[in-house]
């Protein structure tokens, strides 16, 4: 192996992936639109090892998440060595903030480029699916699309196309961790009766998303990602036993988006599988909507994204 670092950026969905159609080759139940997070990024190395071993930041993975990644790459690569892997992220971990999306789509990348293979990216969209299939779409930068039932995802702009639209993650809790998104959707599927709903509404949304983005029409953009994102969360508050992310701070930064955008500042905010919110405005409202952020919940932390690259080599 040739030693390989790669950097990723998260995979902020806009239209939310939810749900599998089908789990065992991790593939999504609905599209998915997402940007990839600039300003975020997860750096990780890998070298050749007996047995595959991840850690992230000083943390030891449990190797179980891993199996059925490393086994794809293996068989990829046509390979039986195993990796050893170092990842570590410059923001929160497993918080909600997709951090398991950059961490996929570097690992994917680091195996690979450090066995001296060069696949198309749409292969490597592939193998980093395999971990997480928001991680697909964060090999790409810009604007992707993962649709639903697709293996890898693809580019629709690069990140030159919308250089004005921010996103900030506003760090509601520190440190936060829920129920992982594996056990929720596979919870969510099998115990809310409004999931075939939300899969269906999903579909019926994307259109206007990739029209919101081709325009560069935030307010479009935003409505229809404010919708995704609390449709997601309403399918999980339905499941038996609830779902639920939101803290009180979460609807706190929630009330702050709806008080600007009734001043006439676009903040259109969007949560994951986490409490933090992530709020997306163009760079003309960022002070506006920090400023307000820092007077109503002066003990929050904000973090700025604007649309980044997809991997890189390190
Ligand atoms: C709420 O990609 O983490 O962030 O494929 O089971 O690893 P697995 O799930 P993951 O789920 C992401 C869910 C989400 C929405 C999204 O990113 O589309």
């Amino acid at each position: 192996l040739s030693p390989t670092g790669c950097r990723a950026s998260p995979s902020l969905a806009l239209i939310k992936y939810w749900g599998k159609r089908d789990a065992r080759n991790n593939t999504p139940a609905t599209p998915s639109v997402a940007v990839t997070l600039g300003g975020l990024t997860t750096q990780t190395h890998v070298t050749l090892a007996e047995q595959d071993r991840v850690t992230v930041g000083d943390d030891p993975q449990p190797s179980a998440r891993y199996e059925a990644f490393f086994r794809g790459v293996r068989a990829f690569l046509g390979c039986r060595h195993g990796f050893q892997a170092v990842s570590r992220n410059d923001f929160p971990t497993s918080a909600g903030l997709a951090s398991s999306s950059s961490g996929f789509a570097a690992l994917a990348c680091a195996c690979v480029w450090a066995s001296d293979v060069e696949p198309p990216m749409s292969r490597l969209s592939e193998l980093a699916r395999l971990g997480s299939a928001s991680a697909a779409r964060a090999v790409w930068g810009g604007f992707v699309l993962l649709p639903r039932g697709a293996r890898a995802a693809v580019q629709l702009w690069p990140p030159e196309h919308w250089p004005e639209l921010r996103i900030l993650a506003v760090i509601t809790r520190e440190g936060a961790k829920g129920t992982p998104t594996r056990d929720a959707m596979a919870s969510t599927r099998a115990h809310s009766p409004y999931y075939r709903a939300w899969v269906r509404s999903s579909r019926r949304i994307l259109p206007e998303a990739l029209r919101a983005v081709a325009d560069r029409d935030l307010e479009r953009l935003g409505e229809v990602a404010r919708t995704s994102s609390n449709r997601m969360h309403a399918v999980m508050l339905a499941s038996r036993p609830p779902l639920r992310y939101w803290t009180p701070e979460s609807v706190a930064v929630m009330d702050v988006c709806a008080e600007l955008r009734g001043r006439g500042v676009g903040a259109w905010e969007t949560l994951d599988a986490g409490p933090q919110v992530k709020v997306l405005c163009l760079e003309t409202d960022r002070g506006a909507i920090e400023t307000a952020l820092g007077e109503r919940l002066p003990a929050l932390r904000v973090l700025r994204a604007w649309p980044g690259a997809g991997v890189q080599r390190v």
